[in-house]
């Protein structure tokens, strides 16, 4: 279940010494957050991987903090907060990173797991839906100054503040949760809290198909599982959508492949499919 270098991170960021007692910590938080909402990922432990750092752009997103210290980094459908743990293990300042989900319970599921608090682990945690555009606002991208201040984040409450703000966005295991509707809408909302200094970036992986459409190979829905209602975008729509559509057209770089996924990170999966993730990476320019 875990890698090595997944095991010696949780082992130092929990302070345990026995592996065995870290499993049984590991299963008991996965057994409260089926109970929360049976997602896929938590079945199959997500919650304990260092995905983000498996990313092609992940060398890049360290990059731009280095050149700009005071970038502001979003992870959006955080879950339990694991990539941002591992940001942090990797230099980038706690102070200057949002984490956002729908369901809090994952996020303090996360502070149980890495035997942390509000106050040993800084990080700004939003609860929220990113459909509700009360809470992630109805702006448009932003292609000159922002016209509001960066926001103080420790009286956010609400992710429409950071329009124009953001440096960087991860989206992970995320886009594919949505309707294509939807997941228009909200790639248009985060597009607008993102910086228009050149390189900001919004960067993930999600399920996808090379051919856009429903997933109709997969299983029928289960609950947490959305099974063959599943919309898939191809690596061209997924570029257009980008590049036209959310940002006007010439003013960012798409970078899309669609792979195989490696099946034994699958846990629903009829054994005569294949199924395809979506690795990408949207650039200001
Ligand atoms: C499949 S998990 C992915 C977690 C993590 N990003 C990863 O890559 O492992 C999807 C996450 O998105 C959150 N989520 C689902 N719908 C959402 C919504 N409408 N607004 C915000 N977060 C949402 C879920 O609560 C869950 O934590």
């Amino acid at each position: 279940m875990l890698r090595p270098e997944e095991e010696a991170f949780l082992l130092s960021t929990t302070g345990l010494t026995d592996v065995d007692a870290l499993k049984t910590l590991i299963r008991s938080v996965q057994a409260e957050a089926t109970e929360a909402f049976p997602y896929p990922c938590i079945r199959r432990f997500d919650f304990v991987k260092l995905k983000i750092s498996r990313l092609p752009y992940y060398e890049r997103l360290m990059s731009l903090v280095k050149s700009d210290p005071n970038a502001l980094l979003l992870d959006i459908g955080c879950c339990f907060g694991n990539d941002v743990r591992k940001v942090i293990a990797d230099g980038y300042p706690a102070e200057n990173i949002i984490a956002s989900d729908l369901r809090p319970e994952f996020w303090n599921l996360g502070h149980k797991l890495f035997k942390s608090d509000p106050g040993t682990f800084p990080v700004t945690f939003l609860p929220g839906d990113v459909l509700d555009t009360t809470f992630i606002g109805t702006a448009s991208p932003v292609y000159g100054a922002p016209c509001t201040q960066r926001p103080d984040l420790r009286g956010l409450h609400k992710l429409a503040p950071l329009t124009g703000h953001l440096r960087a966005i991860h989206a992970s295991d995320f886009f594919h949760l949505f309707t294509e509707a939807n997941q228009a809408a909200v790639a248009r909302a985060l597009g607008a809290l993102l910086s228009p200094a050149r390189g900001s970036m919004i960067f993930g992986t999600h399920v996808a198909r090379p051919n856009k459409g429903l997933r109709t190979e997969a299983s029928p829905p289960a609950p947490g599982y959305l099974g063959n209602r599943m919309f898939c975008h191809d690596a061209q729509s997924w570029t257009e959508l980008w590049d036209g559509e959310v940002f006007q057209k010439g003013t960012v770089r798409v970078e899309a492949q669609v792979v195989e996924q490696a099946r034994e990170v699958l846990v629903v999966l009829k054994p005569e499919v294949t199924f395809y993730q979506l690795i990408w990476c949207v650039t200001r320019l």
